[in-house]
């Protein structure tokens, strides 16, 4: 791995700010290569616990810092990650196989909710009220809802760390944070950088493992955990919201996507293209606001399929480090085999493949579209999680609207078209938490993520975003 640093390739758990190793180890693996490049401390319950105690002695005495003080943390954690761009860039493509130029994005998206939360720590404004009696006075305060569980997946090692942490912390929270085993390396190289840049001991803490059940349950069993926040499948999320239950924890859900993306007749083909590209094979479909159910109106179908099918042959696969590779490997054997199942069965029942679909070696996929695909086929029922972009075919505006929003889930949806009246109403029609009009990329520190139905609860980004880890306590004060 080319890193400057090496000392950020850490692979040793951290608890109560001390990095810890008992003796297990577990291996994470390049999907580019399927080699070993580290071995990571494999933590289980009991260090679970000792973080949880770590992170709740911590925890009032953070919430008791000015604003700004705890604002000056985050801020120098900000500065030290683009320092550190390259060398994290480097280890997060090495862990989880997206190209260089993509992770390099994706750390100053991460090191931007340092920065949008140094400012939002200052602005957690409360209220007074009018009373409902004389000689009262009615307040309501904001206070940090405690120590915060953290569980985060492997398509953004970076940023879905950063996203929740910075809010939690920012506000006076402490954070457990159990980091994917796929992807650990790039949680322990953020936990570095927040020891340089002067956070307190147990404040953050990273229990890296192999046992994600044993681990889950240590979070959600404690009764000193206040909150979980989680992204990753609708399935997972479930069953920690049933495990969350019997100690009524606060949650954050970011659970699974299956976007649709629509076009209208009067849009542009080659900008909608564009657009599909990012929105599809952004971390080669990796993502759960990627576009899974592309729906276009006959009259601009064909001019669209072919301007998508261009750019997807134009695609260089390949290793992530390698210079102008725009897709890299799947995450894993069953990333591959899951798109593949997508595509077979969308053919099986009459769809055409256009480009594409080809497999290996190793876990590498050749992205693929397919026009002419059923509405009930499986890559319009299911979130694909891989590069396979399927074309359905619309006519009215109202098919579109009924066939979007006829899913479990509600993310993200996006929709191209010229005419702003029509922008308004599909948007707002649209079963989704977010929308992108025009635009395949929508994600930023600056605005409210989440999503409706089964995609989850509560928002990240924005100073929603804040709002997650805060409580609202009402002070009746008689003055009389
Ligand atoms: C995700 O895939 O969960 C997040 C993607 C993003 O933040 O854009």
């Amino acid at each position: 791995m080319n890193i400057t640093d090496r000392d950020l390739l850490e692979t040793r758990a951290y608890i109560a700010g001390e990095w810890h190793r008992n003796g297990a180890a577990f291996p994470v693996t390049d999907p580019a290569t399927a080699e070993v490049i580290a071995n990571v401390a494999d933590c289980g319950p009991s260090e679970m616990a000792a973080a949880i105690a770590a992170a709740k002695a911590a925890q009032p005495g953070w919430a008791a810092r000015l604003p700004a003080e705890r604002a000056a943390v985050l801020r120098r954690w900000h500065d030290l990650m683009m320092a550190a761009q390259d060398d994290l860039a480097a280890i997060l493509t090495a862990e989880q196989g997206k190209p260089l130029t993509e992770a390099r994005g994706e750390i100053a998206y991460g090191a931007s909710f340092f920065d949008w939360y140094a400012e939002e720590a200052r602005r957690i404004y409360g209220e007074t009220i009018p009373p409902h009696a004389p000689g009262l006075r009615l307040t309501a305060i904001r206070q940090p809802v405690g120590v915060v569980g953290a569980i985060t997946p492997w398509n953004f090692p970076n940023a879905m760390i950063a996203r929740k942490v910075a809010p939690a912390l920012a506000v006076g929270c402490a954070v457990v944070l159990r980091p994917s085993e796929l992807t650990p390396l790039s949680a322990l190289a953020l936990a570095k950088l927040a020891d340089r840049a002067g956070l307190p001991k147990g404040l953050l803490n990273v229990v890296t493992g192999l046992d994600a059940d044993g681990l889950g349950r240590a979070l959600t069993d404690s009764p000193d955990i206040a909150k979980l926040t989680f992204t990753g499948s609708t399935r997972i999320g479930r069953l920690l919201m049933e495990r969350c239950a019997p100690t009524v924890k606060r949650l954050s859900l970011e659970l699974g996507g299956n976007a649709p993306f629509l076009v209208f007749n009067d849009a542009d083909p080659e900008a909608a293209a564009n657009g599909a590209m990012t929105a599809k094979f952004r971390n080669g479909g990796q993502t759960c606001v990627c576009a899974n159910r592309l729906y276009v109106q006959s009259g601009i179908h064909d001019a669209f399929a072919k301007a998508l099918a261009a750019r997807i042959d134009a695609l260089r696969i390949g290793p992530g480090t390698e210079e102008g590779v725009a897709i890299g490997p799947l995450i894993n054997a069953a990333a591959v085999e899951k798109a593949r199942a997508h595509l077979e069965d969308a053919v099986a029942r009459g769809g055409t493949l256009v480009t594409g679909g080809e497999t290996g070696p190793g876990t590498f996929m050749r992205p693929a579209l397919i026009r002419d695909v059923p509405a009930d086929a499986l890559l319009t029922r299911e979130e694909t999680f891989g590069p396979v972009a399927g074309l359905v075919r619309f006519d009215s505006e109202a098919d579109a609207i009924r066939m979007a929003n006829d899913a479990e889930t509600g993310l993200a949806a996006y929709l191209y078209t010229r005419d702003l009246a029509r922008a308004a109403r599909v948007s707002e029609a649209l079963q989704t938490g977010m929308v992108g009009v025009n635009t395949g990329l929508i994600s930023t520190a600056v605005a409210p993520f989440g999503g409706i139905k089964q995609s989850g609860l509560g928002r990240e980004g924005g100073h929603q975003g804040a709002e997650e880890y805060l409580e609202t306590k009402y002070i009746c004060t008689s003055i009389s």
